[in-house]
């Protein structure tokens, strides 16, 4: 019988057979897959887990912190963090091209993961939130997690004397069950039905050149966003909703005067493969109320846009 329970038993026996005594690793990233896999590794085998999560900069508001607290503080995972940001950034800086911040940032992630597992000498097993469709379409998918996996996957990389042996319980799982058995697992439920996040992160989501003030203003913006998605009840009505960084200025109008600013586009994305996908409908007051809050509160944008446009011929980031 197919039941969430029965299913983490069996993952959990099953992982305690493979590794036995032994450490295993886990790059965790706050998505979804890498999350239940160390809920799950972690009733399977306790302190016998290391999970390594790399703050990149490039995530959203209060995310890494939020990591922490669910994995290190409430649930008692060792979790490594590895505050990176001020490394990424200096390595994108005069970078443009979209795919040459995909490359700099993954490549640097893999660089930042495997000092830490070096240091980590008992590890013999590195664990993967790989999941079915993973497996499948595992070659010329875009989906979020086929492109983290594609960096997790450069194991050939480590350190010679490092032959990490992979575990991936969730190989066999398609992504509604592993929502549901990070549920189970007392996950909880926003980090386990989020919408999709790409590894580069906001590095895809500030056009051209990545600063940390840009960064700064998108995460304030897209919290905003998001959090009013999820207070109107609308969050889960769309497929993926995030907010990108236009570095150009625009003028505007405040009570004392006229201001000069960057803008901000929001999007909001309908699709059931994310292969097509349409701009969701949203209604127009709620959209007001968004621009509004984002233009009064963050002194530095001038104007809100919503992006219709659909995928094809758009894509759903920007970048
Ligand atoms: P596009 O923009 O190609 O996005 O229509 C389709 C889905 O893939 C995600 N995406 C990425 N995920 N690394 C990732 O892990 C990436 O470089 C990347 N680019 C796009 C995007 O968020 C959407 O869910």
């Amino acid at each position: 019988l197919w039941t969430p329970g029965n299913i983490i038993d069996d993952a959990v026996s099953r992982v305690q057979e493979m590794v036995g005594e032994d450490e295993v690793l886990l790059g965790l990233s706050g998505g979804v897959d890498s999350s239940v896999v160390a809920a799950l590794l972690h009733k399977a085998i306790g302190k016998q887990l290391t999970c390594v999560f790399v703050d990149n900069g490039l995530l959203r508001l209060h995310e890494g912190d939020q990591v922490m607290k669910t994995f290190a503080d409430n649930m008692g995972v060792r979790v490594i963090r590895v505050n990176a940001q001020k490394r990424f950034l200096d390595a994108l800086a005069g970078v443009t091209d979209p795919e040459a911040k995909r490359k700099v940032i993954g490549n640097l992630f893999i660089e930042v993961f495997e000092e830490e597992a070096a240091k980590l000498k008992n590890a013999l097993w590195l664990a993967q939130g790989t999941i079915y469709p993973d497996v499948i379409e595992s070659a010329a998918s875009t989906s979020g997690s086929a492109h983290l996996i594609k960096s997790h996957h450069n194991v050939g990389g480590l350190p010679s004397e490092m032959r990490l042996k992979l575990v991936e319980p969730l190989r066999e799982l398609f992504k509604d069950e592993v929502r549901t058995i990070g549920m189970d697992l007392g996950l909880p439920p926003i980090m386990v039905q989020r919408h999709p996040f790409p590894g580069p992160g906001l590095g895809v989501r500030i056009l051209g050149e990545v600063k940390e003030e840009y960064a700064d203003i998108l995460r304030e913006a897209d919290n905003i966003f998001i959090e009013a998605l999820l207070r109107h009840d609308l969050y889960h009505t769309v497929s993926q909703a995030f907010t990108v960084f236009l570095p150009i200025k625009s003028v505007g109008v405040t009570g004392d005067g006229r201001r000069y600013d960057y803008v901000v586009a929001l999007r909001a994305v309908e699709t059931v493969d994310f292969m097509t996908a349409r701009a969701a409908q949203l209604p127009w007051d709620f959209l007001d109320e968004v621009s509004r809050t984002i233009c009064n509160s963050i002194t530095r944008i001038s104007r809100v846009t919503y992006d219709i446009s659909s995928k094809p011929p758009a894509t759903i980031e920007w970048e």
